[in-house]
Order: C-alpha cells, then structure tokens, then sequence
C-alpha cells in the first residue's frame, strides 16, 4: 500500500503536489478543465491543513522554443484561482531566484504555481528523461511530495520519479481513486463483469485485451478495432480500418476465447468518414465501404449484456462519434449504462471526451483523467509514478 496525503503532517509544511494540469487549449483559452476540476479535493485538502502549497504540471511537449507560448501554464493558475476562490501566484519560470524568493516567502494557506515542467526539456530534456539534479533541485523547494498526476503516472520524469526519490512522499486523492476505480475493479469486479473495446487499432490495445480477457466475463468490441477481428473471421471489411499485422493475434484470441470475445453483428458504412451511414449486416459487407459504427442488432446485443452486467469499464468509442451520423452506437451504449447496477468506469482519452461531448458524463461512476495511464493500467501495469511514492 502506498502512503497518501493523509498520512502527512502537513501544518505549515511547503507540500510539492504534482497534477496533470496537461488541458486542451485553443488560443490560450482552456477548452475543457475536467482535470483541473479533478485536482481540487487534494489542494483543498493541503490548504485546509495549513500546508503552503507549491503545484507542478507539465503542459504539452516542449521541442522548440516556439512549443513554449503556446504551452505556458498561465491560464492553468488563473482558473484554478477561480475554482478555489484564492489567489494561485503563477511563476513564470521553472527554476532560479524568483521561484526561491517566492517559496522562501509564503505563507501557510497560499498556492503557486510553477511554470510548465517540459520547459525544461529545451535543454537536453531534462524533465522527461529524469534528469537527477533537476528531480533534486525541485524536492529541493518542499518537505513532502504529493503525486496526483494520474495522467502522468506512466511517465518516468523528473517532476514524479525524480522529486519522489528525495523527499517522504504520498499519492493525493485523484490518484487514489483512479487506482480503486481501474486496477482494483480489474482485479475485484463484482460479476458479470465487461469490458467494452473499441477505438482505431488492435495493435494499440493487444495487451490490454490479453491481460482483460482472462478477467472479465464479456469483451463487446466496438469501433474500428472490429474489423481486423470481423476480417481474422473470414467477413469482407471493405475499406474499414484493418490492422494487418494483428489479423493473427485477433484469430488466436477468437479461437481461445470464443463465448467472450462479442463482434458487432452489423454496422453503418459510408463511402467516406464525412458521409451518410447505411445499414448492413456484417455479411453484406461491400469492397467500397467503411464501417463507421455499430448497426442496430449490435446496439440490441451489447445493450442487453450491459444491462445484466454489475461491473463495466469502457475503453474506446464504438464508432466515429465526432460525425453525428456515426454516433448513434456510442449514444445508445451511454443509455445502457444507465441501466447498469455497480460501476461504470470509462478509461482513457478519447472515450472521455466522446461521453462528455455527447452529455453523459454524470451517467458514470467514473471518468478517468488518464488516456496512455489508464491504459497501461488495464494492461496490468505498474505504473512508475506510483511505484516511486513511498509505502505506509
Ligand atoms: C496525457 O495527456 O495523457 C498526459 O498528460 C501525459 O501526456 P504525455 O503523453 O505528453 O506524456
């Protein structure tokens, strides 16, 4: 067990609390602050123990100098200012005499924020390679280190790993609820338990079926991932998304595991991604078309084992949700959870933001604010920044 927040005096202490404040943005302008809002109950927590608060996030990648406007945190601190109803003193710079002068003078009760990590990357990459003097500089400017950066816990970098390694440190409550709500559903769900998969590719996703299949009692899969199965089955995918390379693997997990794995029955196709869906069973399949979602009967089936199941996490949208013609399956699986008795758990980038796009966000008993995180987690992987945190 890994020790958290609360195992910490932190009266007056200078509190390190690493976030993944890594928001969409459009012209320095916060698209979507789902993880700012997410960090909330672990800063408000510090503050309310009358810790003074130093916060770190790393904000797109740094490759060039011009990487750098576009990815200042700024905007970060002046929404989180609002969100805590404080002032949250923003430094413009990741390390040297302002950001020293600025921790040596704070009070219990005050935030700051330190500019985008990855600032450090122009420089030999010094935070994503987990350069050592740079980890220690930073540990350097707190007494405790709080890591609540799920989104970033696969990441071996200086401002996870790196701090951790010198200072007593913690998970914060975000990080502790992803873990309760991923690995340890995966490894106690409550039954029948099932794992919706959908998204482009097979290859991206091979480890996570090998490690879920053996749990889970159904796996739907959706999206474009589907075809390389409906091809490893022998169908005519026409112009869908086909994965070569995994046709052999997607043969081997059908022929194991031939009551879990559930294909789509039938779909919508068009002749392109911008077009009108047509209706067809999977056997009708044409060599012009392109599967784009999931067909009426397979909305039926999949809908039907959702509703009996008590355990669903979903990675994956089932169909390409951004054209409202090809929606339809990834809406009607939003209904179905509403049916479902247990936990809901949606893991990963882009099914989140499908769910929260099509307004079913509070449908869900959680949405992970972790894309590449979350999926290693559900490969059954340990994750670096929360290996590194020290244990009770
Ligand atoms: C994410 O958005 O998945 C995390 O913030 C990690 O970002 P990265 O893939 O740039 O390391």
């Amino acid at each position: 067990m890994k020790k958290t927040i609360r195992d910490y005096d932190l009266f007056e202490k200078r509190v390190l609390i690493r976030c993944d404040f890594n928001v969409p943005m459009k012209d320095g302008v916060i698209t979507d602050d789902y993880r700012i809002q997410s960090s909330l109950d672990t800063i408000r927590y510090a503050l309310d123990h009358h810790a003074k608060v130093i916060l770190l996030s790393h904000l797109g990648r740094i490759k060039e100098e011009s990487d750098k406007k576009k990815n200042d945190l700024k905007p970060v601190a002046v929404r989180l200012s609002e969100l805590l109803g404080k002032t949250v003193t923003f430094i413009p710079e990741t390390r040297g005499q302002q950001l020293e002068q600025a921790v040596m003078e704070m009070n219990s009760g005050d935030v700051i924020l330190i500019q985008n990590t990855r600032y450090e990357d122009l420089d030999g990459k010094k935070e994503s390679k987990n350069d050592p003097e740079l980890g220690r500089y930073w540990a350097s400017l707190g007494d405790i280190y709080i890591n609540d950066a799920f989104g970033t816990c696969h990441r071996e970098h200086a401002s996870n790993v790196g701090i951790a390694t010198h200072l007593p440190s913690g998970i914060g409550f975000l990080v502790e609820k992803e873990i309760e709500n991923i690995e340890n559903v995966v490894a106690h769900p409550e039954r029948p338990f099932t794992v919706i998969l959908g998204g482009a590719k097979v290859s991206d996703k091979i480890k996570v079926i090998e490690n879920l299949v053996t749990k889970a009692d159904h796996i739907l899969i959706g999206g474009g991932m589907a075809y390389t199965f409906l091809k490893a089955q022998g169908f005519e995918i026409g112009k869908s998304l086909l994965d070569e390379e995994s046709i052999a693997f997607c043969q081997s997990m059908l022929s194991k595991y031939p009551d879990k794995i559930v294909l789509p029955k039938d779909h919508y196709v068009s002749e392109s991604t911008d077009g009108q869906g047509l209706l067809k069973t999977v056997s009708e399949t044409d060599a012009k078309d392109m599967g784009l979602d999931i067909g009426d009967e397979t909305i039926q089936m999949f809908s039907e084992i959702l509703k009996q199941s008590h355990t669903v996490i979903w990675n994956g949208p089932v169909g390409l949700f951004e054209n409202p013609s090809f929606q339809k399956g990834t809406v009607a699986l939003c209904e179905a959870m509403k049916e479902v008795s247990g936990k809901t758990i949606v893991g990963g980038g882009d099914t989140a933001s499908a769910v929260k796009k099509l307004g079913y966000e509070d449908v869900f008993t959680h949405i992970s604010t972790g894309g590449g995180a979350s999926l290693e987690l559900l490969e059954g992987k340990i994750l670096p920044g929360i290996a590194c945190i020290s244990d009770k």
